[in-house]
């Protein structure tokens, strides 16, 4: 990938969890066998318990030999040489000189160019304890460069959010925090920008004169598994719809940037959440519906209500499910719906975004007939499981049955290009150790992002649900399928 591995320390708070283990670790292994790192890069594990660094290289060794994306293990003992752990009581910030020795030793050892990464793999609720011990501690103090990769949630709503980035600013600049939203660490995601613009056909057709309306669909078959305490808190708004579907809503939206530069490409993405319709309650009561999944079966299998989940309450209101209607009040779309939706332990595991555009200005076709009419143009991106691009068209019926038939262009992305990285997280370790902040959610957009769905948290956590409303396996509840046929609409089942 890189022909010039990076020179980088990093401290990987959180190391014995879940996320590094499944994630992390294997990526930063992959960027090791890719050459992305080589001989001058160390990972610190920074975790509570007290354990060696063979103990911890066994625990790594483990994980990412599980992990099955990757293609072979080759060079995994030489990578797990470069692999340090630090016992450290984060909220002691006595115990940080701990970590700045074990830096400044590994960095003379390593020649790591005195570059420190700081991964926060943690709850939210640690994040400001660790970059003020840091910096008290004088940790940050470098002279290569400094960076943050912090994990979602960034605050609950607009004011936490508003505390959170200017406590953290206290240590790190705008610059050097990478806010991870993973999703746009999936290529398919990345790709709907270079299929926008590097494209000459799809531009003049962008806009409200051509499309009609925008689906957004990421629904999840799991349920919330062994996070319910955490998404007690969270729910489908704070959890999903807030970072990942906005950021596909803003990349959908945004105007061509001026150049693939990272600060124009934020520019215009900020504008398009800037833009977002801002919602009263009369705007969530009517176009935005909340779910919560009641038992059902999921392939086959028997699943529990929500309520019933390890560590959710048995009169929860948290939403497992929200589809909403939104505007981006600006001259190109100015009356179009983005109708977007998500929710857990839904019928399937899919993410894909169904652009439909508007019927010809006089159909020649089907004069006669009553039932048969010209099948909708839908350009149809899939993001998971597959990744496809899929254009809908109408040609002339051979068979001479009807007049027309509806036939799809389709690309798929092929299987060794998919292999090509362990996971989206691969993608953004890579662009934060390079300095790229591009897939990154800037603190502008998150505060956008906050200010639009903060009425929609306010609404509902006011009025009492009729929850469980949707069963296990379903498509959601029946009132998201209205939300479009008020609309003259329909989700797309394709
Ligand atoms: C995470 C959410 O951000 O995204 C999870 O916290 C959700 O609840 C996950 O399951 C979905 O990610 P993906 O990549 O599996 O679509």
């Amino acid at each position: 990938m890189n022909t010039h591995p990076f020179k980088v320390a990093i401290a990987l708070f959180g190391a014995t969890g879940d996320l590094s283990s499944r994630k992390l670790l294997p990526s930063m292994f992959h960027l090791f066998q890719e050459g992305s790192l080589k001989d001058n890069f160390v990972i610190i594990a920074v975790g509570r318990r007290d354990l060696s660094d063979e103990d911890f290289r066994r625990t790594a060794e483990e994980s990412i030999s599980a992990n099955r994306k990757l293609k072979s293990l080759d060079g995994l003992e030489t990578f797990l040489q470069h692999v340090f752990y630090v016992k450290l009581d984060i909220a002691d910030s006595n115990t940080y000189k701990i970590l700045n020795d074990r830096f400044e030793s590994l960095e003379a050892q390593f020649d790591t160019g005195r570059n420190r990464l700081f991964y926060l793999a943690m709850p939210p609720q640690y994040f400001t304890v660790i970059t003020d011990n840091l910096r008290e501690s004088g940790v940050t103090d470098t002279t290569g460069f400094k960076r943050l990769i912090i994990e979602k949630p960034f605050g609950k709503d607009y004011d936490s959010a508003l505390a959170l980035n200017n406590r953290i600013a206290k240590t790190f600049d705008e610059h050097e925090i990478y806010r991870i939203d993973h999703y746009l660490g999936k290529e398919m995601v990345q790709n709907i920008e270079v299929i926008r613009f590097s494209n000459s056909m799809f531009e003049p057709l962008w806009n409200n004169h051509y499309i009609s309306n925008i689906q957004i669909t990421s629904s999840e078959s799991l349920g919330v598994l062994d996070r319910g305490e955490y998404y007690e808190k969270s729910g489908a708004v704070r959890d999903m719809f807030q970072n990942h579907l906005l950021q596909i809503v803003s990349l959908l939206g945004m105007e061509p940037p001026i150049s693939l530069n990272s600060d124009d490409i934020r520019d215009e993405k900020i504008k398009v959440l800037k833009s977002l319709r801002r919602l009263d309650e009369k705007d969530v009561k009517n176009h935005f519906v909340r779910g919560q999944y009641d038992e059902g079966l999921v392939d086959g299998e028997a699943v529990p209500k929500y309520r019933n989940e390890e560590n959710v309450a048995s009169d929860s209101n948290t939403p497992t499910f929200i589809a909403s209607r939104l505007f981006i009040d600006n001259f190109r779309w100015a009356g179009v719906p983005f109708y977007v939706r998500t929710g857990k332990r839904m019928k399937e595991k899919e993410t894909k975004i169904v652009v439909e555009f508007k019927e010809v200005p006089k159909n020649l076709y089907y004069q006669d007939e009553e039932d048969d009419v010209l099948a909708k143009n839908l350009l149809v991106i899939r993001i998971q499981p597959d990744e496809s691009i899929t254009l809908h068209l109408n040609v002339k019926d051979y068979a001479g049955e009807k007049d027309t038939k509806e036939i799809k262009l389709s690309y798929t992305v092929a299987k060794q290009d998919l292999d090509r990285t362990v996971d989206a997280y691969e993608n953004l370790i890579y662009d934060c150790l390079n300095g790229d902040p591009t897939n990154f959610t800037h603190q502008e957009e998150l505060m956008n992002a906050w200010a639009f769905v903060d009425p929609v948290n306010k609404a509902w956590e006011n009025a009492p649900a009729s929850f469980p409303n949707y069963q296990s396996g379903s498509s959601g509840p029946v009132k998201s399928t209205l939300l479009l046929s008020r609309d003259g609409f329909k989700w797309w089942d394709v």
